[in-house]
This record gives structure tokens, sequence and C-alpha cells, in this order.
């Protein structure tokens, strides 16, 4: 009766990696993204399911993250989406982790760093086609990438770039962003001698074009449930996780009651006001003061007044028979009521990510 907490259902996911599993070509990896915590989910148990329904590489954002992976799964791919420092290199080469390069700079440190360790580092090569963030530009990577691969010390497996958007009935940088990338794989095939492993879509794109999986593909919001909302997808997947907590007082108030800080709610008529156990410190967006909804009884309950730090009040209406102890649904269903992440994100004004990553790391996960 603490406060709250998450459950995370491992069969759902299972169902969904399978779903996504099956729409992919044999010959293509599914490469399973992972960072921020599984998008919340919980790292630990979130990658003991996916490695245990076939899930053979996992992405991170940081070194940290797939340090965490290997000590659980001794055997599986691992690729670090960020900029490792170079320091690190001998530690990822060890435990055959596979960091991207993102520049000229960042290669050579890598390869200066890995030579003097007399150690060969397999890295990807990552491409801004677009996105403007991490990456070597599109134009440079015929020159780059000619420089790099000189190195002894590096061995380039990989080539990867990340969309800035994908879109079904607007234009994109997508398509654009994708021809870039084709352009730029032949160019760095040409100085490998070989083809590279080459790897570009996340969920949407993985959704809506079908001829992108190259040979891997590295979705995440997807496998978590999210970002299928739109018709003419490629497959559906289902919600994950639940995030739920209790009432800790319920009270009758007459009309005219104020509530909250800076009283922003004032009853129009009588009702039954449940005060429930989670706040902004554990994650529930502010922004969802006067706003969001939860579930009690199988009743939606709007949030009236201010998500406080700890705590929430939600309008039960005049008949409710509310108490001390009913379970309350933040995200989840409850007797064929349902709120989800993306509901949430719409009314915060925010995306599905955010809701789920922003639910505190100590808020206890329960898996089932
Ligand atoms: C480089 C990169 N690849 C893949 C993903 C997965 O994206 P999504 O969750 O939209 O599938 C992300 C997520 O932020 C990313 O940054």
């Amino acid at each position: 009766m603490n406060g709250s907490w998450a459950e995370i259902d491992l069969a759902k996911f299972d169902a969904n990696i399978k779903c996504v599993r099956a729409a992919l070509r044999r010959e293509t990896s599914l490469m399973l993204v992972v960072k921020a915590n599984a998008y919340g989910h919980g790292l630990c148990e979130i990658v003991k399911q996916a490695a245990a329904s076939g899930v053979t590489w996992f992405v991170t954002a940081y070194a940290t993250e797939a340090r965490a992976i290997r000590e659980i799964l001794p055997h599986v791919r691992i690729l670090v989406l960020g900029a490792v420092h170079p320091d690190d290199a001998p530690e990822l080469a060890a435990l055959n982790i596979t960091p991207v390069v993102v520049s000229e700079e960042h290669g050579l440190a890598l390869s200066a760093v890995a030579r003097a360790a007399g150690i060969k580092l397999k890295v990807h090569l990552k491409v801004d086609t677009g996105m403007g963030r991490f990456g070597v530009p599109w134009a440079d990577v015929a020159r780059v990438f000619e420089r790099l691969s000189r190195s002894i010390a590096l061995e380039f497996e990989g080539i990867c770039t990340h969309f800035a958007s994908v879109e079904i009935k607007k234009p994109s940088l997508g398509p654009s962003q994708m021809d870039r990338f084709v352009e730029v794989c032949g160019q760095a095939d040409h100085f490998a001698g070989r083809k590279l492993f080459r790897h570009a879509s996340s969920s949407r794109a993985f959704l809506y074009h079908d001829p992108w999986d190259l040979d891997g593909v590295r979705p995440g919001i997807l496998l978590y449930g999210y970002g299928a909302g739109e018709t003419l997808m490629r497959v559906k997947t289902e919600p994950i996780l639940q995030w739920k907590t209790h009432v800790m007082q319920a009270k009758r108030v007459s009309a005219g009651t104020t509530v909250g800080y800076y009283s922003t709610h004032v009853t129009p008529l009588p009702t039954t006001i449940a005060t429930i156990a989670c706040g902004y410190a554990d994650g529930y967006h502010r922004a969802l003061s006067n706003k969001g909804c939860v579930l009690i009884g199988g009743r939606r309950c709007a949030i009236i007044g201010r998500v406080s730090m700890n705590w929430i009040t939600v309008d039960c209406g005049p008949d409710s028979n509310v108490k001390f102890g009913d379970e309350v649904v933040l995200i989840g269903r409850q007797a064929g009521e349902e709120i989800w992440a993306g509901e949430l994100a719409r009314q915060a004004r925010t995306i599905a990510y955010e809701i789920l990553t922003s639910i505190d790391n100590t808020v206890p996960r329960k898996y089932s």
C-alpha cells in the first residue's frame, strides 16, 4: 500500500516479438531496442524474456546498459547507439559489445585505443542521412570510411542510419534518407571489399516500408505495444505494461469544494473525491493536472486539481462507493475500460515513449 507499481505481461511481450519476427524475411535480424530501461519496462527481465523468445540482437544507448545485458546473456549480440568513450574500447571488445562509430574523430580515437591495447574492435558506422544527430554526414562517408577502414584495429561489420521522420500520408524525410543511405552503403562496401550489415528501420519504418528492412531492423516502441495506431499497418502489437496504485483516502464533498494546490478545481456539484498514491515524483506527468483520467471500480474518474509530488486527486462521482485501498489503474485495463500511454501522451502533449520512460525506476515492476 506504499505507492504505485507496474505490471508487465511477458506472455504478451513474447507474442509481440513473435508477430514482428514473423513479418520479417528469415535473413533479416530483429535488433530489439532496450535503451532507457527497456522503455521503462525494466531491462533485465525484458532482455531475458526477449532472448527466450528468440531475439539475438539488443540495442542500447549506453555502454553501461550493454554491460548489464552481457552479465545476463553471454552470447547475444549487443550494439551501443551512443558515442562510447574511446577508453572503453578494450573492455567492449572483451565483452563482444559493438559500438557505433559516430564521426571520423570518434573512429580514429577508438582505433588508437584499440591498437594500443593490441585488440580488434567490431564496430558499425553510423551515417547521418538527415537526422542531424549522431553520425558521419552522408556526403562525407566515402572519404571518412576510406580512411577509417585502413585501421587494423577496427573491424567494420555494419553500417546504419536513423530516420528523422517516416509518414504514410504526408511527405517526410524518410525516402530521401533511404536513398542517401543506399548510396553510401555502396561506397562503404567498396572500401570494405565486402557487403556490410545494413540496418536503418525503427518501428515506423518497419511498419510502413518493408523494402527498408535490409539486413536488420531496430524497432523499440512497437515491441512494447505502441506506435501502430494507424490502419494499413504491417503488424499489430499490444501494450504490455499496466501501471496501478491504490486509493489512500475517499471523501464526500459538497459543491464549491476547492481541490489541490492553487485551487485549480472547484467542485461544481457534490461528489466523491479519491486521493490516490502516485504523483509527478513517480513519473506521472504534472501536465495531466485537470486533464487525465484513471480507472477506479471499472469507471473513468477525472483528475481534478494539480497532480502533486506523491498524490493525485480524482473525481469518482456522487454515486461512487470508492473506499480506502481500492485498486486504481493509471495505465491499463479495468472491467472493460482502458487507458493506455498513447491517451495520456495526447493529453499531456507528449508521446507514449515519454509517458513510459518517465515511470520512475523506484516504481516496482512486477512480471507475470
Ligand atoms: C537510433 C535509434 N534506432 C532505433 C530506435 C527505436 O525507435 P522506435 O522506438 O521508434 O522503434 C531509436 C529510438 O529512439 C533510436 O534512437
